[in-house]
């Protein structure tokens, strides 16, 4: 394979999205707009990608990190200049440079292959995507020559009447000899409609260099460029679509496909059941056989094999084989629930160990905690982890049965077989196999009624 370095422009303002937010930031199916391109052409080349910021860059390089190079468009001076901001990175290749476009998020790994493919035939001196569209309003118009080669592109606000009329459209991927492109970058001028340095200027350089650029041509759907709110929702629609299918042709059942958002980071094994009105984000795994039932949001989780879950709440949290959780469970970040657990209604956890087998079924708050092996939480205990000041950790050892509106007043330790009477307020370390009874002893004042005037 030949060199190839890959450029993604991600300059521009973006105004159209009336945000405080950059556009190549704004999420696609739970996506940045900018990162589509770079999974697309992730396969293409072992280089970093080299990102081209301008508008709201610290924001931008907060996100991506070191994954990717940076090259700084101080001024947005039009998809040319852009490029040319980039040069450092390819100025001494002899290889290829694919430029794409960061704001469309429906380019697939196949299209940018194929694109790729067409630069490096014998011959030929590049490639650009084009697309057959229905209504070309926006678009910079293809027109190539008699071989059938790309001979020039016209902007929109620079076409003739006759131009205009042409449906084939450049979708903002092009795939040039980096020599060959330096030098036309270098070329560039800005006479034009909008006085900026236009990209697709290249074309007609190139073509009057006899530098043969192929057009390859794709559906109008993966053209689809986000400037707009608009915009942002028609390709979330197609991601997310496809997003299912692919789920579906992997094994998992999707009762309603229409109301199941699942990321495109997450791995969902086969024979999972999803129910109506499930999203799914982030780095999630669902394990083999689970079934999940309507109403539950699930982030960078992990869920055991055949654990069910029903309209809960779960965040950066691990989940064994075999449990049930909810309806109505809130898991906070730090989770940790074994096998065969169950968390039931109106349960918050949070960075808490739940060994196997163990049970908090209903109404209760377990923070800053540790339950050991199938001990039982009654309903309504509160681990009161927060003294105003500090948060303090809790531990229940295993087999320990903990009675219904237990306070455990943290930091405090129940030992492993233990008992807590119902309404207890446990303020000191409980002893292994003992019983704890800490609230007041019951009064009956016989009569009473009688002398209450
Ligand atoms: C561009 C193409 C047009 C094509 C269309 C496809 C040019 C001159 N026109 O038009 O032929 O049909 O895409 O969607 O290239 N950007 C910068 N710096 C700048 C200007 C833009 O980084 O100074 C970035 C933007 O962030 C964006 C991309 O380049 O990601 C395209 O810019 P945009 O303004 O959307 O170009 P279009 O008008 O859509
Ligand atoms: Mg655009």
């Amino acid at each position: 394979m030949e060199r190839l370095t890959t450029v993604i422009l991600a300059a521009g303002q973006g105004t159209r999205m009336k945000s405080d937010i950059p556009k190549p930031l704004h999420e696609a199916a739970g996506k940045p707009l900018c990162e589509w391109a770079m999974v697309a052409a992730s396969d293409l080349s072992d280089e970093k990608p080299v990102l081209v910021i301008g508008n709201g860059q610290d924001l931008v390089k907060d996100y991506f990190g070191d994954e990717v190079n940076y090259a700084l468009q101080a001024k947005r001076k039009g998809t040319g200049h852009a490029a040319l901001m980039a040069k450092e990175y390819f100025e001494n290749s002899d290889g290829l440079v694919m430029i794409i476009a960061g704001d469309m998020p429906l380019l697939t790994k196949e299209t940018l292959q194929n694109v790729y493919d067409a630069a490096t035939q014998e011959g030929v001196a590049g490639s650009l995507l084009c697309a057959k569209v229905d209504d070309p309003t926006g678009y910079g118009r293809l027109i190539t020559n008699y071989e059938g080669f790309a001979a020039k592109i016209v902007e929109e606000k620079d076409a003739s009447v006759d131009e205009k009329k042409i449906n084939k459209v450049n979708a903002s991927v092009y795939c040039i000899k980096a020599k060959i492109l330096m030098e036309c970058l270098s070329n560039l001028k800005t006479d034009n409609v909008q006085g900026e340095y236009y990209l697709t200027d290249i074309i007609s350089m190139m073509s009057a260099d006899g530098n043969n650029v192929v057009p390859v041509l794709t559906s109008a759907e993966e053209c689809i460029g986000v400037n707009d709110r608009l915009q942002l929702y028609d390709v979330s629609l197609v991601l997310y679509e496809r997003r299912r299918k692919q789920l579906m042709k992997n094994g998992v059942t999707l009762i309603d496909p229409e109301s199941t958002y699942v990321s495109y980071d997450a791995v969902i094994e086969n024979d999972v059941i999803i129910y109506p009105n499930v999203t799914i984000e982030g780095k999630t795994l669902i394990k083999k056989g689970c079934t999940l039932y309507s109403n539950c949001r699930i982030s960078n989780s992990v869920i055991g094999n055949r654990t069910v879950v029903e309209n809960s709440v779960i965040l950066d949290s691990v989940i064994g084989d075999g449990s049930q959780i909810g309806p109505f469970a809130y898991l906070r970040p730090g989770s940790n629930i074994g096998n065969g657990c169950r968390i039931g209604d109106f349960v918050e956890v949070k960075n808490s160990t739940i060994k196997d087998g163990a049970k908090v079924s209903h109404l209760s708050y377990i923070g800053d905690g540790e339950i050991g092996e199938k001990s039982n939480i009654g309903c309504g205990v509160v681990f009161v982890n927060y003294d105003g000041k500090e948060k303090h950790k809790t531990t229940v050892g295993e087999n320990c049965f903990i009675g219904c509106n237990t306070n455990l007043i943290s930091p405090v330790n129940v030992g492993d077989g233990a008992y807590v009477a119902a309404g207890s307020t446990v303020t000191d370390d409980v002893p292994s196999d003992s019983l704890c009874i800490a609230r007041s002893k019951q009064t009956i004042k016989e009569g009473w009624k009688k002398y209450r005037k």
